[in-house]
C-alpha cells in the first residue's frame, strides 16, 4: 500500500490521520507528517514513530501518497514545493476547499490527483466525503482513495468535478444547516419555558435520535415524517406552518446559494 505523507496536520489533517489509525488502515510509523506548528497530537504521533517534519523541503523524493490538508491560502506555495517531490506514480489527495484539479495539476504536473470535499463530522469519523479524480488516477488508486477517505465516515466518487461544488452545498456546508436547526429547536424550547440546559438537551438529543433512526430505518425521510404526523395532530400543526411559509423551498434556495457561491469562488459561471 502506498506510504502516506500528510502535509498540514491541523483540524482536518489530524482527523484523517486519526481515522486511518483507528480503522487500522495504516500504522502510525507508516506516516510522514509535515506541519509548521507543534501540537500535542503531532507529539503523540512522533512517540508512535511517525516521521514529523517542519518543512516540505525535508521530504524525500518519489512520494507515493500525499494528502494535502493546508488552508487554501497556503495551497500554491505548498503545491509548488510538493511538485518537486513526486513521480507519475504519486497519488495526490487534496481536501483543500475550492482548489480545482486543474490548479493542482498546474503546480504538481503529471501526477494522479483526487480532489475531495469533506465535512466537519470527519473529526468524529462520521463525515461525508465526495471525491473526483483526474484521468491519470488508476483503478488501484481509486480503491486506495475510497479506503482512505471512507475511514473518516462515508465516501463516494463523482466523475464530473462540478459535483464537488454540489457536494459543497449539501454535505460540506450541511453541518451548519443542521446546527442552525439545532439553534431553532433550542430557541423554541426556551420560549416554551424550558431552561437553557434542558433546551440544549432537547435540541441535541432530538437531532441525534432522529439522525440515527433515519440511518437505521429502511424508511425514507418522508415516510418517517408521515409516521410522526397524525391528521389534525400537533406535528401536523407545525408542518402546516412550515408549508405555508414555504420553509422547505427556502432551504433549497439556500443550498443553491451555497452552490452558486462555490462556483463563483472557483471562477465558474452560475447555473441558470
Ligand atoms: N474544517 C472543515 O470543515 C473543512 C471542510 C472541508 C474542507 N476543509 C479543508 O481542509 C483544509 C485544512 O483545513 P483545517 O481546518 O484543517 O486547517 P488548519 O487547522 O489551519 O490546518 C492546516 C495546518 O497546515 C499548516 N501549514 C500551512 N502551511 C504549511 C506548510 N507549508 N508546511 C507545513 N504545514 C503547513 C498550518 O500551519 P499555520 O497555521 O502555521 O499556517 C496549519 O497548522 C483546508 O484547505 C480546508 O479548505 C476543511
Amino acid at each position: 500500500m502506498k506510504k502516506p505523507v500528510v502535509v498540514g496536520c491541523g483540524n482536518m489533517g489530524s482527523a484523517i490521520i486519526e481515522a486511518l489509525l483507528q480503522q487500522g488502515v495504516y500504522d502510525a510509523q507508516t506516516f510522514t507528517i509535515v506541519e509548521k506548528q507543534q501540537n500535542p497530537y503531532i507529539d503523540k504521533l512522533a512517540t508512535q514513530k511517525a516521521v514529523v517534519l517542519d518543512e516540505i523541503d525535508k521530504l524525500p523524493s518519489n512520494l507515493e501518497l500525499v494528502i494535502l490538508a493546508v488552508k487554501p491560502q497556503d495551497s500554491a506555495s505548498v503545491m509548488k514545493q510538493v511538485g518537486s517531490k513526486v513521480s507519475a506514480d504519486t497519488l495526490v489527495i487534496s481536501i483543500m476547499a475550492g482548489i480545482s484539479i486543474a490548479e493542482i495539476d498546474s503546480l504538481i504536473p503529471g501526477v494522479q490527483i483526487i480532489r475531495c470535499m469533506p465535512n466537519t463530522p470527519c473529526s468524529i469519523q462520521q463525515g461525508m466525503i465526495v471525491y473526483c479524480g483526474n484521468s491519470r488516477v488508476s483503478e488501484d488508486s481509486f480503491e486506495l482513495a475510497q479506503q482512505v477517505l471512507s475511514a473518516t465516515g462515508r465516501a463516494f466518487q463523482v466523475t464530473d468535478e462540478i459535483m464537488i461544488d454540489a457536494a459543497t452545498a449539501i454535505s460540506g456546508s450541511g453541518p451548519a444547516y443542521v446546527f442552525f436547526l439545532a439553534e431553532a429547536l433550542k430557541e423554541g424550547a426556551t420560549r416554551l419555558g424550558f431552561n437553557a440546559e434542558q433546551s440544549e438537551m432537547l435540541a441535541t438529543q432530538t437531532l441525534l435520535g432522529s439522525a440515527m433512526l433515519l440511518n437505521q430505518s429502511p424508511n425514507s425521510p418522508e415516510e418517517l415524517r408521515r409516521k410522526v404526523t397524525s391528521p389534525g395532530g400537533t406535528t401536523e400543526a407545525a408542518l402546516k406552518t412550515f408549508a405555508e411559509q414555504q420553509v422547505k423551498e427556502k432551504l433549497i434556495q439556500g443550498f443553491k446559494a451555497s452552490y452558486d457561491r462555490s462556483l463563483e469562488l472557483g471562477g465558474k459561471k452560475f447555473t441558470p
